[in-house]
């Protein structure tokens, strides 16, 4: 019989009752269903709502049911419909008439709302983490390859060279971020629903204020209403997860390709790796296509649950219950991805000299070669001009601009010296780079201590 069949004449159709039930995905959340429940009953006890004997009762009613459900000995099954009913109709079973007091100025709008608060709250804390795993290890490569050059590109095209602990410290910048915005969306979603009741509140006493302590909220949902219709908290989850899956996407896109024989920038070790069933040489960059395909899966949970909200009046509609599924799988994927990826990338082999000979060719100098003559007095678009067609020479004979004599410079700008092939030697562009945060040698260092100073801080 369900906890609510009072006003129905006769049961629902069992396929109906399967269609309706969430216990199969919400079953997850029996900690924090149970957490809010003990918070709650110790509330009403306090307020004078339940008596104190039936309180106790139903505390240690709810701790057997934690420790039951913790050693995987409840089954829940779809006659329970959700997780707060199943563990209220469990508890009533256990403990008899003080079970169904529990329920007492409270809806399962109210707690379902703190159920999910309560789940993405730990869930951003272990993601947090994860993230700071992650760019430990990259500071780590960062700092341990700080000499080694490698082409910087823009449209796939060379462009000018930086370092291999330059780019990585890019990627570090970009998971910082993700930090700040997992930080953000749970500073956020700090806000107690519960005691909103099903919509307007409830007539009783209630001790919000208790409860927030208890649970350990930095505040209180101010209106009820909003308390009950509001799933911002998790959209703003599911868009910090998709942008941080959207960062390991890109850098997996680029080991995949740094790994291709065409560009031979690093080996995957084989661990993260996997053969062909019929091409007995191939070593495929699988583990990095699958974050990469995984994060569509994301980005589809978000576009779910912003679908699913688009159209529904206040309060709580029984769509919401379809946030759960989306919202799992992006925290699960997530999860999944930073732990693997952070292995993955722990363990590249990286081909430094390859690197650097990718850096030497390409006219990566071309534009240090034009601020050479900027400083000779030459306005920077008739520099642009000259180095433009000095390359199209070099084009035409399959040389750099370091292979043309001073003479065949000088055809082009009678202001080039022979200090100019100091100047377009690729460490030297490298060294060059004067401004704040460029990928000078100097620069890299100081980025990686300012950052091994932010990591410890967070
Ligand atoms: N299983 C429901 C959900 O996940 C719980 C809330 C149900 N509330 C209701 N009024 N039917 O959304």
């Amino acid at each position: 019989m369900k906890l609510w069949h009072g006003r129905f004449a006769k049961s629902a159709d069992k396929s109906t009752d399967e269609f309706n039930a969430s216990i199969s995905f919400d079953q997850r959340l029996f900690r924090q269903d149970i957490r809010g429940s003990i918070a709650h009953c110790r509330m009403l006890a306090r307020q004078g709502i339940i008596p104190r004997e039936d309180a106790e009762q139903i505390e240690a009613g709810l701790c057997g049911i934690l420790s039951d459900a913790e050693a995987g000995r409840i089954a829940f099954d779809a006659g329970m419909e959700d997780i707060h009913m199943g563990i209220e109709g469990l508890l009533t079973e256990r403990i008899g008439p003080a079970g169904k007091k529990l329920h007492t100025a409270r809806s399962r709008n109210d707690q379902v709302a703190l159920d999910l608060r309560l789940y993405l709250k730990d869930e951003i804390s272990s993601i947090n983490g994860s993230l700071k795993t992650l760019i430990g290890a990259l500071l780590g490569m960062a700092s341990e390859n700080q000499d080694v050059a490698m082409p910087g590109y823009t449209h796939l095209q060379r462009a000018q060279p930086v370092t291999f602990a330059f780019h990585m410290l890019a990627y570090c910048q970009m998971f910082l971020r993700d930090i700040g915005r997992f930080k953000d969306c749970r500073s956020r979603m700090d806000q107690l629903p519960l005691g909103a009741g099903a919509l307007s509140g409830t007539p009783y006493r209630t001790d919000r204020e208790y409860l927030r302590a208890e649970l350990g909220f930095a505040g209180i949902c101010a209106n009820a209403m909003d308390a009950v219709s509001d799933r911002d908290f998790a959209l703003e989850f599911l868009s910090a997860a998709s942008i941080a899956m959207m960062h390991l996407s890109r850098f997996c896109e680029e080991l995949i390709l740094w790994s291709s024989s065409e560009f031979s920038f690093i080996e995957m070790d084989d661990g993260f790796s996997t053969g062909s069933s019929i091409m007995p040489q191939k070593k495929n960059p699988d583990v990095a296509e699958l974050i990469r395909g995984k994060t569509g899966r994301v980005y589809g949970d978000l576009a779910a649950l912003l679908t699913i909200m688009k159209g529904l009046p206040l309060a709580y509609n029984k769509d919401m219950q379809e946030d759960k599924p989306p919202i799992f799988d992006a925290a699960d994927t997530l999860k999944d991805c930073l732990r693997i990826f952070t292995e993955m990338v722990s363990s590249i082999k990286i081909n430094a000299p390859n690197m650097e000979n990718a850096a030497r060719k390409g006219f990566l100098n071309a534009t240090d070669a034009a601020d050479y003559l900027v400083e000779k007095g030459v306005a920077f678009r008739d520099c642009h001009e000259i180095i433009g067609r000095i390359v199209l020479r070099c084009i035409e004979k399959g040389q750099g601009i370091e292979d043309l004599s001073l003479e065949e410079l000088r055809q082009f700008s009678e202001h080039f010296g022979e200090d100019i092939y100091g100047r377009i030697d690729i460490r030297s562009c490298i060294s060059a780079k004067k401004s704040e945060g460029s990928a000078s040698f100097e620069s890299v260092a100081k980025q990686i201590e300012a950052f091994e100073e932010i990591l410890e801080g967070i």
